[in-house]
């Protein structure tokens, strides 16, 4: 049911601190630096062998691993590989089943092309494991070991609170697997403190869904969006773009700050806005720099904050806030002004915002 809410996306919205809390409950011991993941125990011995991930995945899952492979290599140490599902099943992956492991990402654990990584990763008897929403699915089943995002249903085609429950999951598994390796007690304390606190710091962003909404009415009718993001908010910028897409239809690309000096500033004008994830982080600087390039070409911006940066201000035409966490927990809540925007510019365009056209909530076919 929709309990009230108009969309089941504006509700899957909402209910993120709710999914985030679920993700967690019983998977930490704070006090220890500790998660406790019943689901990998079977594992746990092999996993400290492990010295190479692949995360395979699509989609918004595949922008969920990208976060995952910046916290593993910081925080565990291990070397980490991205890739869709749709070009691992194809290309010669070079796997080691002595040291490598491969981490399938997926709400609905019915993806043809993530399932088909499981596969061949099997094939060649490397150790599979699975970040998986829906209980009992193909990949769940498929896949040696792994953790429930335990979201809840989610039924609207663009996913929200599935995805910031997986980047809550994938906390917790750096956590695991760092522990396993030179994590002090210290910072995994720090990490899991940081998690418990995303809650509250959502719902703190939720209350302030009609400033979402006033930007979302100004920029509408825009026909070309950029959105740009630095290191842990690089793979947020892809999925506030695809986010736009999926639901108003309007091209939108998702890019690395850092990259737009190599071309695709040439597309930006008046005309085009730019969505540029800028919290207040290691690469804040360098963000604020791109956001000047930007302006210098007259291009508007719409930037993602952390509460109480008064400088941005200088440079930014709108400004939503988020409140200041750990950087590798800060595509949690920068993911949401992202999600909203999206939403409130569908509802503009009056679009189907649940079904968006062409597009499916699962591709069980290639
Ligand atoms: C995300 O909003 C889309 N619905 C789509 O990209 C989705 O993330 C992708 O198809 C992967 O689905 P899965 O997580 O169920 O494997």
């Amino acid at each position: 049911e929709k309990s009230g809410f108009e969309h089941f996306m504006l509700k899957e919205i909402f209910e993120q601190p709710e999914a985030i809390k679920n993700s967690v409950r019983g998977r930490l011991i704070p006090e220890s630096g500790l998660a406790v993941l019943g689901g990998l125990e079977s594992v746990e011995q092999r996993l400290r062998q492990v010295k190479r991930i692949h995360i395979v995945a699509c989609g918004t899952a595949f922008h969920a691993g990208l976060v995952g492979e910046y916290m593993l290599e910081e925080y565990a140490g291990i070397p980490v590989e991205v890739c869709i599902g749709s070009e691992f099943r194809y290309r010669k992956a070079v796997l080691d089943p002595k040291d490598d492991a491969v981490l399938v990402i997926s709400q609905s654990g019915e993806t043809a092309d993530s399932l088909a990584a499981v596969r061949e990763a099997k094939e060649k008897g490397v150790l599979t494991l699975g970040i998986v929403n829906v209980v009992g699915s193909t990949i769940a089943q498929e896949t040696d070991a792994g953790v429930y995002t335990h979201a809840g249903p989610e039924i609207g085609v663009a996913s929200t609170k599935v995805f910031v429950s997986q980047l809550a999951v994938l906390a917790l598994f750096i956590i695991f697997l760092g522990r396993q390796r030179q994590m002090s007690v210290v910072v995994g304390k720090r990490i899991a403190e940081a998690l418990l606190a995303i809650p509250k710091q959502v719902q703190s962003i939720l209350e302030q869904d009609s400033v979402t909404k006033l930007i979302a009415q100004k920029y509408f009718k825009s026909k070309d969006v950029f959105f740009l993001g630095r290191k842990y908010n690089f793979p947020i910028a892809l999925e506030g773009a695809l986010k736009l897409k999926e639901i108003s239809y309007i091209h939108a690309e998702g890019y690395a700050s850092g990259e737009l000096k190599h071309g695709p500033l040439a597309v930006i004008d008046e005309l085009v806005p730019s969505v540029v994830v800028c919290p207040q982080d290691s690469v804040y600087e360098k963000n604020i720099s791109n956001i000047e390039e930007i302006r210098a070409r007259h291009g508007k911006i719409v930037a993602i904050a952390t509460h109480g940066d008064e400088e941005i201000k200088q440079v930014a035409d709108d400004v939503i806030y988020i409140p200041k966490t750990l950087e590798m927990l800060t595509p949690i809540l920068s993911a949401i002004p992202l999600q909203l925007l999206s939403y409130h510019v569908a509802l503009a365009l009056g679009h189907d915002i649940d079904k968006p056209r062409n597009i499916a909530k699962t591709a069980t076919v290639e």
